[in-house]
């Protein structure tokens, strides 16, 4: 019961962030996102970072619109599980590769497409994980343990991409981002707040 309780205000929360965000972002579009708006073109040893993040992006994409795209009979446990390891194999694959890339020293790089991309990937992530909220919802009782294992693994695969990810994050509070790093700073609260909330749901079952 305390679950169920938690779940229509923290769904209402994600959804009223969901539809304030466009808004919010198209207001601080890429160009505020640097100090002068036009990058300098010291990014360059950001890019390995932002091709690995934007790869991440375009496979998690397709996936993300299938797992939306289950309804009804197509809405089966086998059917969210396989979904499911695919993009956490994504995110694995990304984790791995943000590992192993070249460290960059952020206080001298114009980090605006490096935001605006981790900010794409977090969002999509995002909705990966409100989408498996509602799947668990929907599948409800005793089929929920059949995908806790699958969804166990997406989301520590998650949390290990926030990490990584942080220390961009964190790196670049310093830095001259101001509001697209607010934008990017509350989605990464908005998923660790997702991540404990489907801990808690998944552990229920
Ligand atoms: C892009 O991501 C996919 C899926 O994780 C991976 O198989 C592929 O090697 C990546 N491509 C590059 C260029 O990193």
């Amino acid at each position: 019961m305390r679950v169920l309780s938690f779940i229509p205000a923290f769904l209402l929360a994600a959804a009223s962030f969901v539809a304030a965000a466009p808004t919010t972002s198209s207001a601080v579009g890429a160009p505020s996102c640097g100090p002068s708006g036009s990058s300098n073109g010291n990014d360059v040893a950001l890019q390995p970072i932002i091709t690995i993040i934007a790869n991440a992006t375009t496979y998690i994409q397709p996936l993300s619109t299938q797992l939306s795209g289950l309804s009804g009979d197509s809405c089966t446990p086998d059917a969210v599980s396989d979904i499911v390891v695919q993009i956490t194999a994504v995110v694995s694959t990304c984790v791995v590769q943000l590992q192993a890339a070249a460290k960059v020293d952020l206080t001298v790089v114009d980090l605006t497409s490096l935001c605006a991309t981790i900010y794409a990937l977090l969002t999509l992530v995002f909705g990966v994980l409100q989408t498996v909220v509602a799947i668990i919802l929907f599948l409800a009782g005793g089929a929920v343990g059949t995908v806790q294992a699958v969804v166990t693994n997406l989301l520590h695969a998650v949390l290990d991409l926030v990490g990584c990810l942080n220390i961009f994050v964190v790196a670049s509070l310093s830095g001259v981002l101001g509001p697209v790093l607010a934008l990017v700073c509350g989605v990464v609260d908005l998923l660790l707040s997702i991540v404990a909330g489907l801990n808690v749901l998944v552990g229920v079952h």
